[in-house]
């Protein structure tokens, strides 16, 4: 692994308890002393049972959450507040309803200062190159779920991010349009080769597209337990990548590990359900 202080972005011994439900009620501990980092123009997937915690790490890793222990290191720096380095793509639908998806696109470089005439301009060249040239003045509701990711995926590159970080940002698509994505991002990630955190609990999908996978326990007391290597060819077709028996062996490795995490995942459901 990359040592944390050459690291792009690397946690530190993070911890992160969230309170009792009543006061003097002990507190959930859903992540315990997770360390892991980023290299530069690194793609590093983390993946996890759901649950486990992989959206508060990411919140951690973007400043919007304070951890209870450790320390998060941008380019060897301690983070204080957000992380300004770095753009979020959120799980969730996070494109603002009343702005069309030019607006929605030049939307940080307008509160940046950027002259309006300049920013569209830029939003622009970022719709044509997430392949929604012509689609600029519809809002989101008149956008299928794969045209909403391509803007809000155009919306955090035209900031030109040393960090991406991307939680389950594909999640909700069907199969086709998933992999079509999937495939534009390492496109655009080729060209600019930024640093991105992808988390999923898709085993396939990191497998598909990292150079390195973070396995994370089940929940409570989230840890990492182990680190793969992905050592496939680049460029890689996320659809024809699956198929070749490398990509076979490694997945039948990892899964090995992996499994047992969702198993206790899933058991913790059933007993809550
Ligand atoms: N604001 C909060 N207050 C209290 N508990 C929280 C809060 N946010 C998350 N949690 C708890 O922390 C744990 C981890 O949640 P998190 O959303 O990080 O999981 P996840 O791995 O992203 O799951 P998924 O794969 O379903 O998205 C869960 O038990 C969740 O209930
Ligand atoms: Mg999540």
């Amino acid at each position: 692994m990359t040592p944390a202080t050459a690291a792009v972005l690397a946690l530190d011994g993070i911890g992160v308890e969230w309170p009792g439900s009543a006061p003097g009620a002990p507190g959930y501990v859903a992540v315990e002393d997770v360390s892991l980092s980023v290299g530069r123009g690194e793609f590093l997937s983390v993946v996890g049972p759901t649950g486990c915690g992989k959206s508060t790490l990411l919140n951690v890793a973007a400043g919007l959450l304070a951890p209870s222990s450790g320390a998060v290191l941008v380019a060897g720096e301690r983070l204080s507040g957000l992380n300004r380095r770095a753009g979020y793509l959120f799980q969730a639908d996070a494109l603002m309803p009343w702005r069309n998806a030019r607006e929605n696109v030049e939307a940080g470089l307008i509160f940046a200062g950027v002259e309006p005439e300049q920013a569209h301009r830029r939003a622009d060249e970022w719709l044509r190159r997430v392949g929604l040239s012509g689609f600029g003045d519809r809002y989101p509701h008149q956008l299928s779920g794969g045209m909403r990711k391509r803007v809000a995926l155009a919306q955090v590159l035209i900031l030109e991010p040393e960090i991406l970080l991307m939680d389950e940002p594909f999640a909700a698509l069907d199969v086709q349009t998933r992999q079509l994505m999937e495939n534009e991002l390492l496109e655009l990630w080729s060209a600019e080769r930024r640093s991105v955190v992808f988390i999923t609990h898709d085993l396939e999908e990191a497998i598909s597209l990292s150079d390195r996978i973070v396995l994370l326990s089940a929940a409570p007391r989230t840890r990492p337990i182990g680190e793969f290597p992905i050592d496939l060819p680049r460029p890689r077709d996320v659809a024809e990548i699956r198929l070749t028996p490398r990509f076979l062996e490694l997945h039948g490795r990892i899964w090995a590990a992996l499994r047992a995490e969702v198993l206790k995942a899933y058991a913790v459901s059933q007993r809550l359900g």
